[in-house]
Order: structure tokens, then sequence, then C-alpha cells
């Protein structure tokens, strides 16, 4: 599969691509300047060798990719995704961002009119397959190659088969489990609880992560 970042060149989209390029797949790492975007794919050919891994300008990243990973900062997403809706008409979208600030050590939920920023993009790309997930991962757990995910996320969308698809390519990286959360108005309520799990990294002085229990697992645990 080809997977495309916009603005891959944070540590969630290039920690990401590594995941993904590890798994064997092609990764087309975006950005609004290409120098950036080449100096992102060298981060992931130095950090997985012989990845395929390839650097375009943003709108040349979504024409490329299968599946494309928004991976700007929340507040820079709307704006983003307005500048590229053309590119991104009948792709299979993946909002990964949670619309917090965090203050004096408190996580503030922003309203979005939308509902969440998952439902936002499918408002402004209406041909858009757009998928919510990855909501719960710390951006710093995507970027640290060498240590295990260990969480489940739950994966929001209203096209069954990009959902599919999505939560396919997700349970290649280890330690991670998508599980089916249903329509992607379900996306506002799992954006909106990473501010309780932020709160608790305060609270404990941790980095939480996210399990379900109580869904059978294929080995019967
Ligand atoms: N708990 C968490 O930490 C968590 C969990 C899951 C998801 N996320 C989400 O993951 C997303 C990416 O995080 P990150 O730390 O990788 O982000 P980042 O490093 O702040 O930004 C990623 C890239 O986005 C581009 N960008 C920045 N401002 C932009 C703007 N105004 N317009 C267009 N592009 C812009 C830049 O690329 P170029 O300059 O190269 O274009 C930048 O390198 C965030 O939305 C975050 O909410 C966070």
């Amino acid at each position: 599969v080809k997977i495309s970042f916009v603005g891959g060149t944070g540590p969630a989209g290039t920690g990401l691509a590594e995941r993904f390029a590890k798994a064997g797949h092609t990764v087309i790492l975006g950005s609004r300047t290409l120098d950036r975007a080449e100096a992102a794919r060298d981060t992931v050919m130095s950090a997985v060798p012989g990845a395929d891994a390839h650097a375009a300008e943003n709108a040349t990243a979504v024409a490329q990719g299968d599946v494309v990973f928004l991976t700007v900062p929340f507040d820079a997403q709307r704006s983003t995704v307005e500048s590229l809706a053309q590119d991104l008409a009948g792709k299979i979208v993946v909002s990964i961002a949670n619309p917090i600030r965090v203050q004096d050590r408190r996580a503030i939920v922003v309203p979005q009119k939308a509902g969440s920023l998952a439902e936002e993009v499918m408002e402004i790309v209406p041909t858009a397959r757009v998928i919510g997930a990855l909501h719960e991962i710390r951006v710093s757990r995507f970027a640290d190659l060498l240590r295990e995910i260990r969480s489940d996320t739950v994966v929001c969308g209203d096209d069954a088969d990009a959902k599919r698809i999505v939560m396919e390519l997700l349970a290649q990286i280890p330690g991670l489990r998508p599980l089916d959360g249903g329509p992607l108005d379900n996306s506002r309520y799992v954006e909106g609880f990473v501010a309780v799990l932020i709160t608790m990294n305060f609270t404990y002085r941790a980095g939480t992560s996210f399990r379900i229990t109580g869904i059978k697992e294929p080995n019967g645990d």
C-alpha cells in the first residue's frame, strides 16, 4: 500500500512513516516545501534501511497515496484540508489530530463546529473516505521505533471498506490493536477523551495508553 503523510515532517508523520516502511509499505513524506520533505524522507531511510520512502510537496504526496494521513498540528488541519480539497477528493483520509490545548498542566478541549476534527475533514471534502484513528497514541511514541506502542486505538468511519483497509494497516504496527469504534461521528468522543488521558499523564506522571477489555482475541484471551 502507498501511504502519504501531509505534514510528514513532524514527529507524528515521520514516526508513522518509519513504522509503515518497516512493515514493507511505500511511504511518501509530504511537506509545504520539497526540501523539508526530502529531509524527512532521509530520516525515514536512515531509521529503516531499505525503506521505500519518497518526498513530495503535500498535493503530490496526496495524489500518489492510496491512504493519506493528516499529520499537521490540529489548528492547521482545516486550512490544510481546504487548500488540498481537490487532491483529497475520493481518497482514504485518516485524521489523527485532537482538538486539545495544554495550559498550566490542564488539557482543554477546543470545541469543533463539525463535532470533531475528523468530521470537519468530511465536511470540507464530502467525497473523501474519512477515518478517525490513532488519537490515543502520543506522538513521541510514534517516533521512538525501539519502543512498542502497546495500545488499542479506536477507529471511526462511515466507509466500511476504507475502515477495513486502515485497520489492516494499523494492525501491522507491532503492539497496536485497532478496534472498530463505529461511525465517524463517534470520533468526537475519542478526540475529546484524549483530554482525560493527558490529565492522567500529569496526575500520575505517566505516559498513558488505552486498552479496551472484553473483546475476544483470536488466541482465546
Ligand atoms: N497526544 C498527542 O500528542 C497526539 C496523539 C495523536 C495525534 N496527535 C496529532 O498529531 C498531529 C501531528 O503532530 P506533530 O507533533 O507531528 O506536529 P508538528 O510537528 O507540530 O507539525 C507537523 C508538520 O505540519 C506542518 N505544519 C505546521 N504548521 C502548519 C500550518 N500552519 N499549515 C500547514 N502545515 C503545517 C509542518 O510541515 P512543513 O513545514 O514541512 O509543511 C510540520 O512539520 C497533531 O495534529 C496532533 O494533534 C497528537
